[in-house]
């Protein structure tokens, strides 16, 4: 069983904090959430007092992404697990525990992609007043599976995936693989989400993070959604279907040169049962997303 229970946040620095604002609200049709202000801000997707955070920086690059464990035993066990693989393990202060708006977590330094990593216990939940999205959006299924999936760089993809499966519990949804050659990205569950973090090989990537996915409720949100990203020029792929968690997304950029995407009707996985697929991506029955395999 997986350490981690679900994604729960990813925050982001960005030097355009008042840019990330208005395209929050405008483009991803998301809520500013209570206590932001000019050097953080919070943005809301559903009961969560924030999925996405952006803080002032002069790097635009993701900061750190939170997980969410299910009890003190599971952070105890996970930060045990962490410290026998050698990975030096800390605790956040109750300052940052603050910010985070978590009761407490710890935090790593992933060693594959060098994103710090945060296992959180009780991120605050806001019943009221519900989330609003900020244009016409049916809104996003999170709940149980987590806020969405996180697609990070790295160069050793068979090293990342043996880590998170050996020592936080992932499961390998599949692997990307290129035959003769090895894994090009490896796709892993926490929950019966298809993957809630991918790891890519893409030599020369200028960032770390290279896209969050949330999914929509309704198929119409992510075609009105890919109308008004092509109004302002800013898609970065065409819609399209991908072959490993069937979703129907497009990708398109934020104002930190990074992705989103928004995707819909994808297949999920049961963890107990699942057996590690592997798939080439030149195969199989996925269309579209014309720009993917450009996207950096
Ligand atoms: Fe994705």
């Amino acid at each position: 069983m997986a350490a981690v229970s679900q994604l729960s946040y990813v925050v982001g620095t960005s030097s355009d904090v008042s840019g990330w604002k208005k395209y929050a609200t405008e483009v991803l049709g998301l809520e500013v959430s209570r206590d932001s202000d000019d050097s953080l801000l919070y943005v809301r997707a559903d009961d969560r007092h924030h999925r996405i955070g952006v803080r002032a920086g002069h790097e635009d690059d993701v900061a750190y992404v939170g997980w969410d464990v299910a009890s003190k035993a599971a952070l105890e066990a996970a930060a045990a697990q962490l410290d026998a693989a050698g990975v030096e393990v800390t605790a956040g202060t109750p300052e940052e525990a603050a910010d985070r708006r978590v009761m407490e977590f710890v935090h790593f330094t992933c060693p594959y992609s060098g994103v710090r990593m945060e296992l959180v216990l009780g991120h605050e939940k806001i019943f009221m007043p519900r989330f609003h999205p900020s244009r016409d959006l049916a809104g996003f299924n999170t709940g149980e599976m987590g806020m969405g999936h996180v697609v990070l760089y790295a160069a050793d993809i068979a090293g990342a995936a043996d880590f998170y499966s050996r020592v936080l519990g992932f499961g390998v949804s599949d692997f990307a693989n290129i035959p003769k050659v090895g894994p090009f990205a490896v796709f892993l569950h926490c929950n019966t989400r298809h993957h809630s973090l991918a790891f890519m090989n893409i030599p020369g990537a200028q960032r770390r993070i290279q896209h969050v996915m949330f999914e929509t409720v309704s198929i119409d949100d992510v075609g009105r959604s890919y109308d008004l990203c092509l109004d302002r020029g800013i898609t970065s792929t065409s819609t399209g279907r991908h072959q490993n968690d069937h979703v129907f997304s497009f990708y398109f950029r934020n104002p930190s040169g990074w992705h989103f995407e928004y995707g819909w009707g994808p297949r999920m996985v049961d963890p107990e049962t699942w057996t590690a697929e592997n798939y080439d991506l030149s195969s199989g029955f996925a269309w579209g997303h014309d720009g993917l395999m450009k996207m950096v």
